[in-house]
């Protein structure tokens, strides 16, 4: 890099611009690959992805909820113990801040429903308590309680992938960096 040009960075920058649509495919790729991960739930977990973003979707969320919904488990693709993690970086750079922050803790709120089982602390959400605002407190909560731990039931009439690809494909059209931001100074030029 420190014999690289600015032309050489305006073509970089051109090139992966015009391949952002790359991203949302990887992600719906990564989404129908979790149909063969059951880990003994009721439902495969694409099922239960598309079921959580049914349920937000029919709650009249919007489509960053939506989205995040659809993608909150897709770290599971890769590793189970640290998938919240997963995702929410996948989702970071796309989505407003409360979004990414619902996916980051939803384990930890999702606990209350199932973590008492094997001696885990059903209220792991509080350790969130004053480092959340509340805007995001009320998303994660609505996300774990009406929609991410109900979204099991083999029998739902969960929406199919192809219903959420549009959303999907706008949500990853484009990231979102702070102006001034040392990446959106990189590909300013492109
Ligand atoms: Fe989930």
């Amino acid at each position: 890099m420190d014999t690289s040009t600015a032309e050489q960075w305006a073509v970089i920058g051109a090139e992966t611009a015009k391949n952002q649509g790359r991203v949302a495919e990887r992600v719906l790729a990564m989404l129908r690959s979790l149909d063969d991960i059951v880990d003994g739930f009721s439902t495969d977990q694409l099922t239960h992805c598309l079921q959580t973003a049914t349920l937000a979707e029919r709650a009249g969320a919007d489509d960053e909820v939506v989205v995040a919904s659809l993608c909150h488990d897709i770290g599971k693709a890769i590793s189970v113990p640290n998938h919240p993690e997963i995702a929410a970086a996948i989702l970071k750079p796309y989505v407003r801040p409360e979004v990414h922050t619902m996916i980051r803790v939803h384990q930890d709120f999702q606990g209350r429903h199932y973590y008492g089982h094997f001696g885990g602390d059903p209220d792991a959400r509080e350790q969130h308590r004053g480092t959340l605002s509340d805007e995001e407190w009320a998303l994660a909560a609505r996300f774990a309680d009406e929609w991410d731990q109900k979204a099991f039931d083999p029998d739902y009439d969960t929406l199919p992938l192809e219903h959420f690809e549009p959303k999907v494909r706008q949500v990853f059209a484009a990231a979102r960096m702070p102006l001034g931001s040392n990446a959106a100074k990189r590909y300013s030029t492109a």
